[in-house]
């Protein structure tokens, strides 16, 4: 951990001063000048510790030394350094807070983010931080960012020594604590409740031999080869040791309610006081001739992502089945490896039911520029050897095809336990599912969105992550309210789109600044209420506009996706 805040203090970024300069700056040169740092640091996947020498370069006054309080006006911010760290600074009101400026994420500058009351919210994934403690309150973060002492003396302020971690609380739970599921729900489900003090025991189930990972890297860096694995666990197996969370290699195989156990795929059983499903869901395999093939890969697990690595090595000319975040991921990884790419979809455009045409055809052309192939308005019909049959009579050579059709939520067990399952395990705004004491969270559980008034399940990873963190909560009866906006990123080459707010469907899209520049915000009405916001290369704005959506400010989330 200390090593992880250690190499975090290390990540610099933007000054006040260079950050004022381009907020003076024409748009268009803020997105090339965005466009070439999030590409000379990786984007979304540098991990803190493995930043560029030229990032670790500390700017702003040395604040050992001293500044006055002046300098810093009520609302304002500034980064500095001290100690060899750079540090941001930020105060409200007669309060003055310090905390280290690079998201422990993937490193993203918290500088440019947001400051919510006494939090910051990182620019490019929306984890949220404490300013008075440096906890990562919201996911994707996990790790804290360090926080300093501000010494006070007559009009200056000086930043020299961390502070200490805030004293943790006992908190009674329910015991021990079964979850179904290590992946980014379960595991956040785990390491909250220790955070919050809950000191009974902790198993954490899942047939993977590896302890919890960031799945969406699977398909993205990892898989492009721009990430070495140990990038990809979400935290090492020590962490989960000092936790006494147990990594339990095992499926839950059934689940008796009356008698509060868990039979397990080892033959044994577990009791548990609290039970929580988080076991997320599977892709789905084609149902045509050569579909089992062993050069026909899916993209779920590690695993998965491995074997796709070693089969892109040797392989030429790849099709990739379904015009999906995860297809098209993968395409775009496979190019990195000099593979050739057709993707091959029924759809008019791919990702368009998503993010509407404008978008669609946007992230088509990025991959066209790419060398990438489209073969649109068809489906395969049958995978050979070396080729695949299209149903437009077309056939595409291929020597390694990758299945990227969609998932199925896994609620087998749910089913099997009587618990009541529609299009996902439905659960209550606590995540508690229809029998007292189970929780669900992840891409299984169907809950009620307060915002839409809709019940949605959704497959995003920061939604799984925040459902995980709210049942620890709620399993130490805290009564939390599963409220979070949804958010989800998705990337293509340099370029990320970032979308808060949920539209299944739209009446209508309305598009301010200029999605070929790069340049956007595309809105999506439902009913004439804006039902969700997708931002390119406007970090911000996708901020303010979750934060107006989680206020229910109508208003001021008109005026954001009006600039
Ligand atoms: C390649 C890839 C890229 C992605 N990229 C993005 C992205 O860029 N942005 C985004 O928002 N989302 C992305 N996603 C989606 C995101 O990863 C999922 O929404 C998220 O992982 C869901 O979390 P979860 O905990 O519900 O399920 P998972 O993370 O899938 O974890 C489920 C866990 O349950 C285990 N399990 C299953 N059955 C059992 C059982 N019976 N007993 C015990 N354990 C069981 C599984 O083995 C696994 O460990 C991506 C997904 C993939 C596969
Ligand atoms: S880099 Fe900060 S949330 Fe991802």
């Amino acid at each position: 951990m200390l090593q992880m805040q250690h190499a975090t203090l290390q990540v610099e970024h933007a000054t006040l001063q260079v950050e004022r300069a381009m907020l003076q700056m024409p748009r268009v040169i803020r997105q090339t000048e965005d466009a070439v740092r999030q590409r000379r640091i990786g984007t979304t996947q540098k991990r803190e510790g493995h930043m560029s020498s030229d990032e670790k370069q500390l700017s702003g006054p040395d604040l050992a030394q001293g500044i006055p309080l002046a300098d810093l006006p009520d609302g304002g911010q500034l980064v500095g350094h001290s100690g060899g760290a750079a540090v941001l600074v930020v105060r409200r009101g007669e309060e003055v807070f310090a905390i280290g400026t690079g998201c422990t994420h993937y490193g993203g500058p918290l500088a440019e983010g947001i400051v919510v009351g006494d939090t910051v919210r990182c620019p490019w994934h929306h984890a949220c931080f404490s300013l008075r403690t440096g906890e990562a309150v919201r996911a994707p973060a996990l790790n804290p960012v360090a926080a300093y002492k501000v010494e006070r003396d007559g009009d200056r302020i000086t930043i020299r020594d961390k502070a200490e971690p805030p004293p943790r609380q006992q908190a009674e739970g329910p015991d021990p604590v079964v979850i179904a599921g290590a992946g980014g729900a379960g595991n956040c489900v785990a390491e909250i409740l220790r955070r919050e003090g809950f000191e009974g025991r902790i198993v954490l189930l899942a047939p993977e031999k590896e302890p919890p990972y960031d799945r969406p890297n699977l398909s993205k860096d990892y898989l492009a080869g721009n990430a070495p694995e140990d990038w990809i666990p979400l935290h090492p197996r020590e962490f989960y040791d000092e936790r006494r969370i147990e990594l339990r290699q095992a499926q839950a195989t059934g689940i008796d309610p009356q008698a509060k156990t868990v039979a397990l795929s080892d033959g044994t059983s577990l009791g548990y006081g609290a039970l929580v499903l988080a076991t997320g869901a599977e892709p789905i395999r084609l149902p045509i001739p050569g579909a089992d093939l062993p050069h026909v890969h899916l993209l779920r697990s590690l695993a998965d992502s491995r074997a796709l690595i070693e089969a892109a090595k040797k392989a030429k000319r790849a099709v990739v089945v379904g015009a999906s975040f995860i297809g098209l991921e993968a395409a775009a990884s496979l190019r990195a490896r000099e593979v050739e790419v057709t993707v091959v979809a029924p759809d008019e455009r791919p990702l368009a039911k998503v993010l509407g045409p404008e978008l669609g055809d946007f992230v088509r052309s990025l991959h066209e520029e790419h060398g990438v192939v489209f073969r649109l308005g068809t489906k395969p019909k049958a995978i050979r050897e070396t080729e695949v049959e299209l149903e437009s009579g077309e056939t595409v050579a291929a020597d390694l095809v990758v299945l990227g059709v969609g998932v199925r939520p896994r609620v087998a067990l749910a089913e099997q336990a009587g618990l009541e399952v529609d299009n996902g395990v439905l659960v209550n705004e606590f995540l508690e599912t229809s029998a007292p004491g189970i929780y669900a969270a992840g891409d299984i559980a169907r809950w009620p969105d307060p915002r839409s008034g809709q019940r949605l399940r959704i497959e995003h990873w920061v939604v799984a992550e925040r459902q995980g963190q709210t049942v620890a909560r709620n399993l130490l009866g805290r009564k939390e309210r599963f409220d979070a906006v949804p958010f989800f990123w998705s990337q293509h080459y340099d370029v990320t789109i970032s979308y808060v707010g949920h539209a299944a469907k739209w009446d209508s899209i309305e598009i301010a600044g200029s999605i070929p520049d790069r340049d956007a915000t595309i809105t999506y009405r439902e009913g004439g209420r804006i039902a969700a916001v997708a931002t390119i290369f406007r970090d911000r704005e996708s901020l303010q506009a979750e934060l107006a959506m989680e206020r229910g400010d109508e208003a001021e989330l008109a005026r954001i996706v009006a600039k």
